[in-house]
């Protein structure tokens, strides 16, 4: 069984924390369709994922699944403890409900990504029932879009924490003054 590496070590309690995902045969990127997936095996993609998540200062908890139901409990587990998600839901994109609505249920900023070009390929690909929920796709980029998704979710997670705190004070001085 695959470990599910959580990083970096050493946190601190404000630090952000993003759940990625894989989803069915991603197992065996490196060595599965070399010419729409590339030579990358999954473990080398996940550390590059690590080396910028700690440059980021962001905590990343990284799980490979081909069950449809474990990447479900995975997404609702995230409520608790995460801030975001990113997802490559693999075939499941095309087909899952339940995944799509997991997504909405946690509420949790989610980006979805795939490493070949849906919308260039069959026809069944074309279609993500996880676009509708996810805050932005990246398709077509290879490992480079895991990064590019991070570093996304990441702007976009900082932002809303600012925009929470600025927001914050108004608030109690509304309520101090009794007007709401
Ligand atoms: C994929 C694209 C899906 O259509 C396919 O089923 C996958 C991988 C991608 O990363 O390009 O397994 O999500």
């Amino acid at each position: 069984m695959r470990d599910h590496p959580t990083f970096p070590v050493c946190e601190h309690k404000d630090m952000l924390r993003i759940r990625v995902l894989h989803g069915p045969n991603l197992n065996l990127l490196g060595t599965r369709e070399q010419s729409i997936y590339g030579t990358l095996s999954l473990d080398a993609l996940d550390s590059s994922i690590t080396k910028l998540a700690n440059e980021l200062a962001v905590k990343v908890d990284l799980r490979q699944s081909n069950s449809e139901s474990e990447l479900v409990t995975w997404i609702q587990e995230a409520r608790t403890g995460y801030d975001g998600i990113i997802i490559n839901p693999a075939a499941y994109t095309h087909t899952s409900v339940a995944i799509r609505d997991a997504i909405a249920s946690v509420g949790l900023p989610t980006v979805e990504v795939h490493l070949s070009n849906i919308h260039q390929r069959e026809e069944f690909r074309h279609r993500s029932y996880i676009a509708g929920v996810a805050i932005g796709q990246i398709s077509g980029l290879g490992p480079t879009g895991y990064l590019l998704a991070l570093r996304g979710l990441h702007d976009h997670l900082t932002a809303s924490r600012r925009q929470k705190k600025t927001a914050a004070p108004a608030t109690s001085r509304r309520t101090v003054k009794g007007t709401r």
